[in-house]
């Protein structure tokens, strides 16, 4: 069993146009490749609502900060694609670099707001990065529906704005967070932690859902973060770069937790830097 690997907007778009004459719902689960469990989980929810999935591979060089974290990002199409097939994706789209940003390519998509703060304040440029290069992926397939993990939790919010924003007519479908058994939410840049920062990794996700379950329990909210914060760092953390609690829907700073919300965080094992965020449901 293997996967079509497309890699030029002529035959992606020929494909499509051969599915919708044939009537089908066509899903896209962008990626940059590197798949693990979380995006084959986006991949088989995306299989359920529509009738062809494309999933899409672009190392995207515009969302990247420095030139050694581009250089340093697993390129693994071969294995990707060997995880793909058995799950009955239709399509790998890998474009050729040219098919994204050909020769003189200079627009910019730059989301306001919930592109501010959080990730945005400390990765300059990286949303406007994301969200040129989805509006690319969308315009380029026209697909029905586009899968987006909520591990990336501001990503979605920035992905559903500008998809809004610019009417492209698709709908966004955030899917929850894959982790591993003891709580790790999966990322690609796991696979960088060394054993010793793989054990402590965990505690992230154990410390934001005990805040969580405190927070909807009613404690106070500043107390309530600079002690998790202080755990964060006891665990072996070298840095927390925000630990924050956000409206759910438009990602507003909250004082108090009286709404549905996220608690969301950044923090630095050694020289790997991890998010995560979880659910905050007061309980009254
Ligand atoms: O989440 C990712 O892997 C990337 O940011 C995305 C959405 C594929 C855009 O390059």
């Amino acid at each position: 069993m293997s996967i079509p690997i497309v890699r030029t907007l002529a035959e992606l778009r020929a494909t499509v146009a051969e599915w919708r004459r044939e009537g089908a719902r066509v899903a896209v689960v962008p990626t940059m490749g590197a798949l693990h469990e979380g995006h084959l989980s986006l991949v088989r929810a995306a299989l359920v609502q529509a009738d062809r999935v494309i999933v899409t591979l672009f190392v995207n060089p515009k969302q990247f900060n420095s030139a050694a974290d581009l250089a340093a990002y697993p390129r693994t199409e071969h294995e990707d694609a060997a995880k793909l097939a058995p799950l009955g994706a239709h399509m790998l789209y890998a474009p050729d670099a040219d098919q994204v940003y050909p020769e003189g390519f200079a627009t910019n998509i730059s989301v306001s707001g919930v592109s501010e703060g959080l990730c945005g304040a400390f990765r300059p440029g990286h949303f406007d990065g994301v969200a040129t290069v989805v509006a690319k992926l969308f315009l380029q397939i026209g697909a029905d529906l586009a899968f987006f993990g909520e591990k990336d939790f501001q990503q979605l919010h920035v992905v559903r704005r500008m998809a809004r924003d610019l009417d492209i007519p698709i709908g966004i479908v955030g899917c929850p967070t894959v982790r591993e058994q003891d709580g790790l939410a999966l990322s690609s840049r796991n696979v960088r932690l060394s054993q010793a920062q793989r054990a402590v990794a965990p505690r992230l996700a154990d410390i934001l859902f005990d805040a969580a379950a405190r927070l909807a329990a009613g404690a106070a909210v500043a107390a309530t973060l600079d002690a998790a914060q202080a755990a964060i760092l006891a665990a072996g953390y070298a840095e927390v770069e925000y630990l924050t609690l956000r409206a759910e829907d438009d990602l507003s700073p909250l004082d108090r937790a009286d709404r549905p919300a996220r608690l969301l965080a950044a923090a630095w094992l050694g020289e790997v830097r991890l998010i995560d965020n979880v659910p905050v449901r007061p309980e009254t």
